[in-house]
């Protein structure tokens, strides 16, 4: 038996299509949410299968005690497709695991141990990544002993006070919060923060765990305000839902051997799966794409009924309502056949479909929402 940890709808996805998934009943779904923001070119793209299937014939596995030709490629080309020149790659297994290795590099060039993070966050649940997490619900003693503090986003003079201590040594934020809602960092907040970083000798580091490879139509979202981090983390689109996290370090900090390491982080098969994401992105010019469709989708949801807000960029947009969604959302799911994801704010519902969505596709999922809240609405009234 399973040590049950996740809260689950009884359906089982047997096969993946494009932008659907099918069930064992060969029920299909148009997938908008790409299981926690994870499929990026959509369910068995070709140059995923073919670079996968290629290399787990070539060699599926060999560890980081020999050279790795095909980390430094993939280092080379998100250098130039993400226009992050330079930046060192660290490759390991998740996103939680990329926080946490940023967070302890962090530590690692600072000297210091405290962590400032922002209401809503949410970085996983490991241990000093968990600490910065706004949610108690998840918390232990464990990670309760690293010494965290949280300021509400976008407070520049909140931010500013704890920082003038220069105690911190880093900086968590998300660009965009995911499971917070869609909340965005302003671009004059996050210039600001940098500053702050820089007089401070605190480490900056993005979270694009959820935000990165595309999903906001820049390669990174923080890329928006034109800044520098020390660090940025990525994970989930990265694999197209192969496993692999990584942290990306500023040329400015220089290695050092044995202070990172990880076992399986940037094997062979990773490597080409996330080499697959990185090339079609490029490719297929999905950059454009993401954030034209965004700007689409953002404007058709904006008008329909009971629709407070719309926010987020790209293919990463999260809808407010006045009412919780979860009735909403079991209705598009079971009979609109429209998966869609939900988040820590009981009102709103997430957008996260694969980048590689279609126009027409989209208009599916909104002339559903439509009906959705027709008859949602009468069971609220
Ligand atoms: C912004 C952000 N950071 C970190 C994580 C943790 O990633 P993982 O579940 O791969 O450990 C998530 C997962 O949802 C996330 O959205």
């Amino acid at each position: 038996m399973l040590y049950e940890v996740y809260p689950k709808y009884d359906i089982n996805f047997v096969q993946g299509d494009g932008c659907y998934v099918i069930d064992d009943q060969g029920q299909r779904y148009l997938d908008c949410y790409g299981g926690h923001a994870v499929i990026s070119l959509g369910h068995n793209h070709p140059n995923y299968i073919a670079a996968v299937k290629d290399q787990i014939e070539q060699l599926g596995f060999y560890s980081n005690s020999v050279n790795m030709p095909l980390q430094e490629q993939l280092a080379e080309r998100v250098n130039q497709v993400a226009g992050i020149k330079d930046y060192q790659l660290f490759m390991c297994n998740s996103g939680a695991e990329a926080n946490e290795n940023a967070l302890k590099l962090a530590s690692h060039y600072t000297e210091r141990k405290k962590i400032l993070a922002f209401g809503k966050g949410f970085h996983g649940r490991m241990t000093a990544c968990c600490s910065a997490t706004d949610n108690p619900k998840i918390h232990t003693e464990l990670n309760r002993q690293i010494d965290t503090k949280l300021v509400a986003l976008n407070d520049k003079h909140a931010t500013e006070e704890e920082l003038k201590t220069k105690e911190y040594a880093a900086v968590i934020i998300e660009p965009i919060q995911g499971i917070g809602g869609m909340r965005e960092a302003e671009d004059s907040f996050l210039r600001d923060l940098q500053s702050y970083c820089k007089a401070s000798g605190t480490f900056l580091i993005m979270d694009e765990v959820q935000s990165g490879f595309g999903r906001s139509g820049d390669f990174f979202a923080y890329q928006h305000s034109g800044i520098r981090p020390d660090i940025i983390t990525s994970a989930k689109g990265m694999g197209n839902g192969f496993p692999v996290g990584a942290v990306w370090v500023n040329p400015d900090h220089k290695p050092q051997k044995g202070i990172l390491g990880s076992t399986f982080g940037g094997n062979q098969l990773a490597c080409r799966a996330a080499l697959a994401v990185v090339d079609t992105i490029d490719a297929d010019h999905l950059l454009e794409h993401v954030r034209q469709l965004g700007l689409w989708l953002y404007r058709e949801l904006e008008t329909l009924d009971d629709v407070q807000k719309v926010t987020g960029r790209g293919l990463m947009l999260g809808i407010h309502f006045d009412f919780p969604i979860k009735a909403l959302r079991e209705h598009m799911l079971f009979e609109e056949k429209v998966f869609l994801g939900s988040s820590s704010d009981p009102n709103v519902i997430r957008f996260l479909p694969p980048l590689t969505i279609k126009k027409e596709q989209l208009q599916l999922a909104v002339e559903a929402m439509k009906r959705a809240l027709n008859t949602v609405k009468i069971g609220i009234a």
